[in-house]
C-alpha cells in the first residue's frame, strides 16, 4: 500500500494555519497556496485582454492556453474538447441550450444526483416536449446505486440523453461510470451526462477510458480556484449547436460553450493544481488513496458500531466502492442540532442538510429538513482530526 505524508501535503495549503478543521470539503476543498501564488503574480504581470500581438497580450494568451492544457490533460482530453466556466452547475445549464432534440425524444435522468445535474435536464424537457425517464435506484435502499442493468430498462430508440453522477456528493458510492456508457451508447446517438463534481478531487479520471460524452467538474474542491470545466467528446460535439456569437468560430467546446471567456487569472492557474496532482500513471494519486482509506475506514468503524446511526452511502470503507464522503443520521437527534452542538464548543468544520441533492435526501430517503449529518474528508486531513470528531461526536451521541 503507498504511503502518504500527510504534514507536507498541509505545508501546501495555507489555510491550515487556520484554527479549523476543514472536513466540509465536499463542498469546497482548501486552495493550494502555489494557485494562489500563480493567480497573483497572472494579476500583477500580464492582466490585459489576451489575443493582441504586444508582449504582455501575448503572456496572458499564453498563460490561458497553459491552462487549457492543463484542465485538457487532466482529463485526457483534446483541448478543444473542454471549456471552463464558472460553476458545473452554470455548465450544465448552458450545455442543455445546445441540443436540438425533437418532440417526443426522451431523456433518462438520474433521480439521485445533485440537482446542477437534474434542473437544466427538465427544463429542457419542457421547452422542447421530451419526454423525462426518472432512474430511481433501489426504492427503499439506503444505498442507491445507479445500475446499468437497471438502466436498460429505460432506454428506447428515442433516448437521446442519460444523465448519471460518478459519486454522489451525499452518498460518495463510486458508480460503474464506463459500464454505464456502454449501456447508453447501445442507441445510436444517445449521449450520456456524467456529474464528476465529488469524484474528481479522489481520484484520476479518464474520460476517454470511461467512454462518457460529457463530464464536469469544480476545480475549487479539487484544490483549485473557484470554476468549473466541462468535457465533452468531438463526436457529442457534432449534435450540438453553439451559444457563441454568429460571427465567432464554432470549433472548439469553448467557443461553443463559454459566453465571453472565463476568468483569466483562475484559468491560468490550473497547472499549479495539476502539478500538485500529478499524473495518474506516474502514481502520486495512489499516497492520496491510502490516506483516505485509512480516515473513512476509521469513521466508519465508529459510525457502524452503533446501531442507532443509520449511513447513508456504502457502509463498507473499501476504496473500490466508495469516496470520503460520509453521511449519516442519528436516530432521535436532529442533524442540525448536532452539528450545532460542537460548533459551539469544537473547531470541527462539517454540515447538516441535503446539499441540494434534495430528491435525494428529502423524498427518496424522506428525511426532513435537517437532512444528513456530512463529513467529507479529503487526503490531507489526519488520523487525528478524524479520532477528535468521533470522541466529539460520542460525547454528544452517547447521552441520547
Ligand atoms: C455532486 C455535485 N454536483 C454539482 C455541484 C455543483 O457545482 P458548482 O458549485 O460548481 O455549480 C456540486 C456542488 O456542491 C456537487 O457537489
Amino acid at each position: 500500500m503507498a504511503t502518504f505524508d500527510v504534514e507536507t501535503a498541509r505545508s501546501k495549503f495555507p489555510a491550515f494555519k487556520e484554527d479549523q478543521v476543514f472536513l466540509d470539503n465536499a463542498g469546497g476543498s482548501q486552495i493550494l497556496g502555489s494557485v494562489v501564488e500563480s493567480i497573483s503574480d497572472y494579476l500583477i504581470k500580464s492582466n490585459v485582454q489576451f489575443g493582441g500581438g504586444y508582449k504582455v497580450s501575448k503572456a496572458s494568451s499564453s498563460r490561458y492556453d497553459d491552462g487549457i492544457t492543463a484542465g485538457a490533460k487532466f482529463l485526457n482530453a483534446q483541448k478543444d474538447e473542454i471549456a471552463y466556466g464558472s460553476s458545473a452547475t452554470q455548465l450544465l445549464r448552458n450545455l442543455s441550450f445546445t441540443f436540438p432534440f425533437q418532440e417526443g425524444d426522451e431523456i433518462v435522468l438520474s433521480a439521485i444526483d445533485h440537482e446542477a445535474n437534474i434542473a437544466p435536464w427538465k427544463s429542457l424537457a419542457e421547452r422542447l416536449k421530451l419526454v423525462i425517464k426518472s432512474w430511481v435506484p433501489q426504492e427503499g435502499s439506503t444505498n442507491p446505486k445507479l445500475l446499468p442493468e437497471d438502466l436498460k430498462g429505460l432506454l428506447s430508440p428515442k433516448t437521446r440523453l442519460v444523465t448519471c453522477t460518478h459519486a454522489s456528493n451525499i452518498l460518495g458510492t463510486i458508480h460503474d461510470v464506463k459500464a454505464i456508457a456502454e449501456v447508453v451508447h447501445t442507441i445510436p446517438n444517445a449521449l450520456l451526462c456524467v456529474d464528476g463534481v465529488s469524484y474528481a478531487p479522489h481520484r484520476p479520471v479518464d474520460v476517454k477510458e470511461l467512454g462518457v460524452d460529457f463530464y464536469v467538474l469544480s476545480w475549487y474542491k479539487v484544490f483549485g480556484p473557484h470554476i468549473a470545466m466541462l468535457y465533452a467528446s468531438r463526436k457529442a460535439q457534432e449534435q450540438m449547436g453553439t451559444l457563441g456569437h454568429w460571427f465567432n468560430s464554432q470549433v472548439t467546446l469553448e467557443n461553443k460553450i463559454t459566453l465571453g471567456s472565463c476568468c483569466y487569472e483562475l484559468v491560468q492557474s490550473i497547472p499549479a493544481v495539476t502539478a500538485y496532482l500529478g499524473p495518474a500513471k506516474a502514481g502520486s494519486w495512489g499516497g492520496l488513496h491510502a490516506q483516505e482509506t485509512l480516515l473513512q475506514t476509521t469513521l466508519l468503524e465508529y459510525l457502524t458500531s452503533k446501531p442507532n446511526i443509520t449511513i447513508y452511502g456504502e457502509r463498507s470503507a473499501d476504496e473500490k466502492l466508495r469516496l470520503p464522503t460520509v453521511s449519516f443520521k442519528v436516530a432521535g437527534l436532529d442533524s442540525r442540532e448536532l452539528v450545532e452542538t460542537l460548533e459551539r464548543t469544537t473547531n470541527f468544520g462539517f454540515r447538516w442538510g441535503a446539499f441540494y441533492s434534495n430528491y435525494l435526501v428529502n423524498e427518496y430517503f424522506g428525511l426532513d429538513a435537517s437532512g444528513v449529518v456530512r463529513v467529507s474528508m479529503v487526503h490531507y486531513n489526519t488520523l487525528e482530526e478524524v479520532k477528535g470528531l468521533i470522541e466529539a461526536m460520542d460525547g454528544v451521541i452517547s447521552k441520547i
